[in-house]
């Protein structure tokens, strides 16, 4: 696998940037996902040439024939990631290469050709670099979207000849609409995510198209995410629809379930564990049945629940409800377990805590 490629990017700045006064405007209350800026980065690749035709240029649409190949087959993968300005003033990624990577193995999986680390890095750092004046201020960042997919006009079903490669960059805020607020969640009885054999622990958008039904059913019943089980014996806890999950006791230990090739292995969920380790907490990567959690929060031997990812960060969960009814952990307002963890990976991507694990990519 090459990792070391570079290519030079040819630079087309934006001919009509939005003016600073509007920009600020749409910075105030970003939200999540709707703001988007000036410019992406795009590679081409071809079976003849490989990784080409690397650009910064204005983000503007993409022309493609209707017979592309993503457009009837789905293949595509993405990757999200922020950059935070820090305490300093300077910017930063946080593990960015461990998204590269992922990345990575989402192609392999997919059948598509896997872009080199650099090129992935090259290509976030450009971006960043020439949209830095969007980045938020006080708790936002600048959310990262590179993907790729299927752009050969085709419709034979095998893998595509032909991919184009983008980074998209979205002023962001929090994920939730309630802020820091507790979230509530949706246990799904009747959907699952991923099975055994499928794609579930890469990131392609066909397992978030199939999350859709799950997802509208929680916000039909007034929750924010929906909790999918394991497809095998509707039993197991998996991860959200965009988060991975973790339990607090009232030992102090931890759980999150294991990486069993069904769930998406995040870098965040590493993080924690990682972190909480190394302060002497036990983290248990063990499956955990419905049944247990109903169990555990009544009895109240489960203290907290969180999820976590890049969008989300670390965002207490406060209730589940599901057709069965709905139970509360703790007071259902989070904890302070989930809250020192908060603070703290917050604290390494800002530059006010340590940076023990180099995680930390400064820009520029
Ligand atoms: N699980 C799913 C399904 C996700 O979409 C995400 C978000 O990327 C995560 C977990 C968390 O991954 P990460 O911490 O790498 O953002
Ligand atoms: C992320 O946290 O980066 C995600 O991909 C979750 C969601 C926005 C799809």
């Amino acid at each position: 696998m090459s990792t070391d490629q570079t290519l030079t990017f040819m630079r087309h700045p934006a001919p009509n940037p939005v003016t600073a006064d509007v920009r600020a405007g749409l910075l105030r209350d970003p939200g999540f996902g709707r703001i988007f800026t000036d410019h992406m980065a795009t590679i081409r690749w071809t079976q003849d040439r490989g990784w080409h035709d690397a650009q910064i240029r204005a983000r503007e649409p993409i022309t493609l024939d209707p017979a592309a190949a993503v457009l009837h087959y789905g293949q595509e993968i993405f990757e999200g990631l922020k950059a935070y300005t820090r305490g300093d003033g300077s910017i930063a990624l946080f593990r960015p290469d461990q998204n590269a990577r992922r990345f990575q193995a989402s192609a392999a999986r997919m059948a598509m050709p896997e872009l080199p680390e650099s090129l992935f890095l090259q290509a976030v750092d450009e971006l960043v670099k020439i949209d830095a004046a969007w980045i938020p201020g006080d708790d936002g960042s600048l959310y990262l979207r590179p993907f790729m997919f299927a752009s050969e006009p085709f419709l034979g079903v095998r893998p595509s000849y032909e991919y184009l490669f983008i980074v998209i960059a979205s002023s962001v805020g929090s994920y939730f609409k309630g802020g820091a607020k507790a979230v509530t969640v949706w246990l799904s009885d009747r959907y699952t995510r991923a099975a055994e054999g499928g794609t579930g622990a890469v990131k392609c958008g066909g397992n978030y198209a199939a999350s859709l039904l799950a997802q509208a059913e929680a916000i039909k019943h007034g929750c924010d995410q929906v909790v999918f089980l394991d497809a095998a014996q509707h039993r197991w806890v998996e991860e959200l629809g965009g988060m991975n999950v973790f339990f607090v006791f009232d030992d102090g230990s931890m759980l999150t379930p294991p990486l069993s090739g069904t769930i998406l292995p995040g870098i965040t969920r590493d993080s924690i564990i990682t972190l909480a380790r190394r302060e002497g907490r036990t983290v248990r990567e063990e499956r955990y049945a419905i049944d247990q959690w109903r169990a555990d929060a009544a009895s109240g031997k489960l203290r907290e629940a969180f999820a976590c990812g890049t969008a989300a960060v670390v965002s207490a969960i406060g209730k589940i409800k599901s057709a069965e009814g709905e139970f509360k952990i703790g007071d259902g307002e989070g904890g302070p377990v989930t809250a020192a963890i908060k603070a703290k990976l917050v604290g390494i991507q800002r530059g006010d805590v340590a940076d023990a694990d180099g995680w930390v990519r400064k820009i520029g």
